[in-house]
């Protein structure tokens, strides 16, 4: 339901000026081509719910100041993408598992009792890309996750929980894999590999988590992996295209950006702040 500011319940259609819309935000560095304020502005008016969200750039050395003053200020939730989403981690005074499990809070906003709230959407996101989209079955699979950053440390809980046959992660630098994998094998079947030592299974899914696309690389590992799989990059647009371009040359049976991934990230933080679910479709084919 759509509140006015100042809690009375509306009905019909409120007249409301910019002052009395509810503010949301998306804070990061860089941040200006963020698609955030498009989607969230779509999914208000699919919703009709009465909300202002904006992009704001914050100095790398004053996100906490930012938050409280956003908070302070009377805005209702925040996004948080790079490079702030460990300290938005750190900042939230209540996590929810999601939180905890990615160690890393890409959504923000105030309990009943003025505490900082965080939440981590990003796991939610891709795995209904995955399954809900894209008609993924991951329960009994074989998953490749390429990449140990905050990426990938974000989606790992969601996987596990689909319970694959085996989730295989591999990192370049091999021991930030062993750390991640040690961590979550209490969630699931998770080993960690280096990059030349993968072993040979059929994958039916590799997602590329690394950021090797924006230096104009792919993963080193042998392209015989990606035979077969649906291979899924988490960036999306012109950022995914070298990875996916490598894995159809490769033989994958299909490929996709994480454009799906962002919009259904956002979907779950709308559905935390305003407790409505919108049709995240339509705006990803818009978006295509
Ligand atoms: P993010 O939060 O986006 O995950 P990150 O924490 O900096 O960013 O992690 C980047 C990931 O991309 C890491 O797994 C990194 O591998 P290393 O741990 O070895 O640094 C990976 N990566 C970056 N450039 C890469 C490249 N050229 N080839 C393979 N992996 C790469």
């Amino acid at each position: 339901m759509a509140l006015l500011t100042g809690g009375k319940p509306t009905r019909g259609k409120p007249k409301m000026s910019k002052q009395t819309l509810q503010q949301y935000a998306v804070m990061g560095n860089p941040v200006e081509h963020s698609l955030s304020p498009k989607i969230h502005a779509t999914f208000a008016q699919q919703t009709g719910e009465q909300l202002q969200y904006q992009a704001t750039l914050v100095a790398n050395d004053k996100f906490a100041e930012a938050v409280t003053q956003f908070f302070a200020d009377g805005g209702k939730g925040l996004n948080v993408t790079v490079p702030f989403k460990e300290q938005a981690f750190a900042l939230a005074q209540v996590r929810d598992q999601r939180a905890s499990a990615a160690k890393a809070v890409n959504t923000l906003w105030l309990d009943a009792d003025g505490r900082i709230n965080g939440s981590n959407t990003d796991g939610l996101g891709l795995l209904k890309d995955l399954t809900q989209n894209h008609q993924l079955e991951l329960t009994r699979k074989n998953i490749l996750v390429l990449g140990a950053g905050g990426a990938v440390r974000g989606v790992l809980k969601e996987l596990l929980g689909q319970q694959p046959t085996q989730l295989i992660i591999s990192n370049r630098t091999a021991e930030k894999a062993q750390t991640l994998a040690a961590e979550f094998q209490h969630l699931g079947p998770i080993t960690a590999h280096a990059f030349a030592e993968i072993p040979s299974l059929d994958f039916d899914l590799v997602v590329n988590g690394t950021s090797a696309s924006l230096h104009g690389k792919v993963p080193a590992i042998s392209g015989d992996l990606l035979k077969g799989a649906f291979c899924y990059d988490m960036m999306y647009g012109s950022n995914a295209k070298i990875f996916l371009d490598w894995a159809l040359q490769n033989g994958a049976s299909a490929v996709t950006d994480g454009l799906g991934m962002l919009v259904e990230q956002a979907a779950e933080a709308f559905n935390i702040w305003r407790d409505v679910r919108p049709n995240t479709t339509v705006i990803i084919d818009q978006l295509r």
